[in-house]
């Protein structure tokens, strides 16, 4: 096949970041997607409605004329969340989940939650309001090798939580394990986990290919063939519990080349491409709609995007990096080839 045209996809999970950054990125995004669920790790964090209202006008401010894009916004939980600030969330109709980063997880965490017993009125409230919690599932515990990270939270954390509240729905955010997984396949229908295209394309090789690479490190950290592969079992399966999260998450490239680099790694500038060279790769090119197009909206209770997004096989290169403000961006795949472009698309 050499094209294909779906429903206007959506990014479940996305790192619009701010200012200079915020407007450097937010074309390729809005370009692809419909509509982005944005994550709130901001310095410092979106932590209440007013602040996610605030950051939602500032990224409709950024975005360029001609198109249409729209934000769904998070809230960074905390230890002090109170149960009303979910209710106001879910009142406005523009915050629409509420996000778990263990506190000292990863970029911008550090106000996160330190111990989620503290937040369970919170998480009881959430539940009845019916938005998912979306959580970023890694133990911070030095002690767990950093490969083990996330099915220890499984283990430690998130199973024990489902129990407790049967209510809640839970999004376990870019899935890296065979055991994530297999969690929630296991979990019924109020569980469901984001995949990324960087841990769908790439293992853990790909960090030390020749010398160590700072554009493939990203939390959680790629995992081993054997994991990736289930990944795109379940991408490819067709099973609407997992859909698209690209994760895209841009630093500069002076913080990812440091000696103590950051997590993240850039995929907005082709992130529904990434993922067609995926469902090509598996031979079901037909079901990538299901899963950038349909199941994610179904989970949110959302209804699909009208219009389509045409994608033709035709190979380009990814520029070595992306001038940004002051700064300068690497993108995944800097230098090679991505297999497929946009073609067009019917903003319905
Ligand atoms: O690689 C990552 N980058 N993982 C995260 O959890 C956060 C993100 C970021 O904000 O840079
Ligand atoms: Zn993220």
């Amino acid at each position: 096949m050499q094209a294909i045209t779906i429903t206007r996809p959506d990014d479940w999970h996305l790192h619009l970041r701010d200012g200079e950054m915020l407007r450097c990125v937010l074309p390729d995004s809005a370009r692809r997607f419909a509509r982005a669920i944005v994550m709130p790790n901001l310095a410092p964090p979106v932590t209440t409605t007013e602040l996610a209202l605030a950051y939602r006008r500032r990224i409709l401010e950024a975005l360029p004329g001609g198109l249409d894009f729209e934000p769904l916004m998070t809230l960074y939980l905390t230890d002090d969340t109170p149960p009303e600030e979910v209710h106001a969330a879910r009142e406005s109709g523009r915050v629409h989940a509420v996000k778990w980063y263990p506190a000292g997880a990863t970029t911008n965490s550090a106000a996160g939650v330190t111990d989620i017993g503290r937040c369970m009125e919170t998480l009881a409230a959430l539940a009845e309001t019916g938005m998912p919690l979306l959580v970023h599932g890694e133990v911070t515990d030095p002690e767990v090798d950093v490969f083990d990270r996330e099915r220890v939270f499984i283990e430690r954390l998130l199973a024990p939580l489902l129990e407790r509240l049967p209510g809640l729905k839970v999004v376990l955010e870019h899935v890296t394990t065979r055991e994530g997984v297999e969690f929630v396949r296991g979990a019924g229908g109020r569980v469901a986990a984001t995949l990324t295209a960087h841990h769908l394309l790439l293992n853990r090789n790909a960090l030390f290919a020749g010398g160590l690479r700072p554009h493939h490190y990203c939390l959680p950290v790629l995992k081993r063939e054997r994991h990736r592969e289930a990944l795109v079992e379940a991408a490819v399966s067709g099973d609407p519990k997992f859909f698209l999260g690209t994760d895209s998450a841009p630093h500069p490239r002076s913080a990812k080349e440091s000696a103590c680099g950051c997590a993240g790694i850039y995929t907005a500038h082709a992130a529904i491409e990434l993922y067609a060279e995926v469902f090509e790769q598996a031979g079901v090119l037909d079901r990538l709609e299901g899963f950038a197009s349909l199941h994610g909206a179904a989970f949110y209770a959302l209804p699909p995007n009208r219009g389509t997004l045409t994608l033709r096989r035709d190979a380009w290169t990814v520029p070595e990096e992306v001038p940004c403000g002051g700064q300068r961006l690497v993108p995944f795949r800097a230098g090679e080839p991505v297999q497929w472009r946009i073609a067009g698309d019917d903003r319905g």
